[in-house]
């Protein structure tokens, strides 16, 4: 089985800025709300002519140039999003023609906010058996365009952006300890949860779309929050402690958690759970929201262009979103 190592970090928020400010004249809320409740201080949101293709080439291009590889280096590109550009071609098909890719094979990823562990689980699947030895994965993700903007208990949640990593084959596993790469990544299901968090339009369910469909709010996101933030606490934690478990790791050994960017009470009760000190744990929610899946990578990227990684620092990613589905991967840096 081959190793599995991150090379490069990229990362794309669009320039708008939504503040709480112009919430509060949208909805009945207000910024001392959104932030206590929250985290949120503001949000992006991509412009008319951007779509989620769009985002991942900027965040792509980053993470190509800082691992120091080109196109022709991929064997594949897959995207975890839930807002393709399209449903068909998928997001990554969109993504490998901006990139002029004629080669290799390219897919989405649909795990709703858990997306970019599960799709770098996918990715070490494909590298551990030889499938695949460098493979472009972006998370990348224009909510706002789901959101009820007169919801005001969902539609202060969400931003748009892309966060991107290449992966690649680091030499043979030999028993000895990894060096630098993912030491284990695990994901998790329930499916009979769904509801709690759902886009309930759009799909063979709901299409042709129409107008009692559009007047009963079915194409914008739904969320039972005070529900699945109580689930979200338990299940995500138990799959932090889980994964350090399965490396004979502890919290102790962790340089940072870097979660997803859910809602900060839940970030918090999540690290109180793993008895982990907050100052372990990376925050970006105050400045871009929560992004689904892109949260983890822009927060990573985050993290290593400002210089707070060092080589042989463990890293552990984390995520819990709709499905339900989560999952957390412990990376040595
Ligand atoms: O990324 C996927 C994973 N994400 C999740 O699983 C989401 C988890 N859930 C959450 O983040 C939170 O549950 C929310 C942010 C969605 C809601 O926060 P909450 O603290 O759970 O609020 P709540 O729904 O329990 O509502 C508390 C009160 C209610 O008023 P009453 O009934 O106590 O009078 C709400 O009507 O806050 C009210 N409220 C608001 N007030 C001002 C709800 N939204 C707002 C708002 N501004 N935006």
């Amino acid at each position: 089985m081959q190793r599995v190592r991150i090379v490069g970090t990229g990362s794309y928020v669009p320039q708008e800025v939504i503040t709480n400010a112009d919430l509060e004249r949208l909805v009945d809320t207000s910024d001392e709300w959104i932030r206590s409740r929250t985290g949120v201080v503001e949000r992006r949101r991509a412009a008319k002519d951007q779509a989620t293709s769009d985002l991942a080439l900027d965040a792509a291009r980053a993470a190509l140039a800082m691992a120091g590889r080109a196109v022709n280096d991929l064997d594949m590109i897959v995207v975890a999003t839930i807002t393709p550009d399209t449903y068909c071609p998928s997001a990554a098909c969109w993504l490998q023609s901006k990139l002029g890719m004629t080669h290799g094979v390219a897919f989405d990823v649909n795990a709703a906010c858990a997306g970019f562990i599960f799709g770098l689980s996918v990715c070490e699947q494909f590298i551990k058996t030889g499938s695949a030895r460098t493979i472009l994965f972006v998370a990348s993700e224009v909510m706002t365009r789901t959101v009820n903007w007169s919801d005001r208990e969902s539609c202060i949640l969400w931003g748009d952006g892309a966060g991107a990593v290449i992966l690649t084959a680091d030499g043979e596993e030999d028993g000895s300890p990894l060096k630098h790469g993912i030491l284990a990544t695990n994901i998790y299901t329930d499916g009979t949860h769904g509801e709690k968090l759902q886009l309930p339009g759009g799909g063979s369910r709901t299409t042709p779309i129409s107008h009692e469909s559009v007047s009963a709010d079915l194409h914008t996101l739904r969320m039972e929050g005070p529900d699945s933030f109580k689930i979200a606490v338990r299940t995500w934690s138990t799959a932090c402690l889980e994964t350090l478990e399965a490396t004979g790791l502890s919290v102790a050994d962790l340089r940072w958690h870097i979660p997803h960017q859910a809602n900060l009470r839940m970030i918090e009760a999540v690290a109180k759970r793993m008895k982990l000190q907050m100052s372990k744990v990376y925050l970006t929610i105050h400045k871009y929201g929560n992004i689904s899946s892109a949260t983890v990578p822009i927060t990573l990227d985050e993290v290593v262009r400002t210089g707070q990684v060092a080589p042989g620092d463990l890293l552990m990613l984390s995520a819990f979103g709709g499905g339900l589905a989560w999952g957390a991967s412990l990376v040595r840096w």
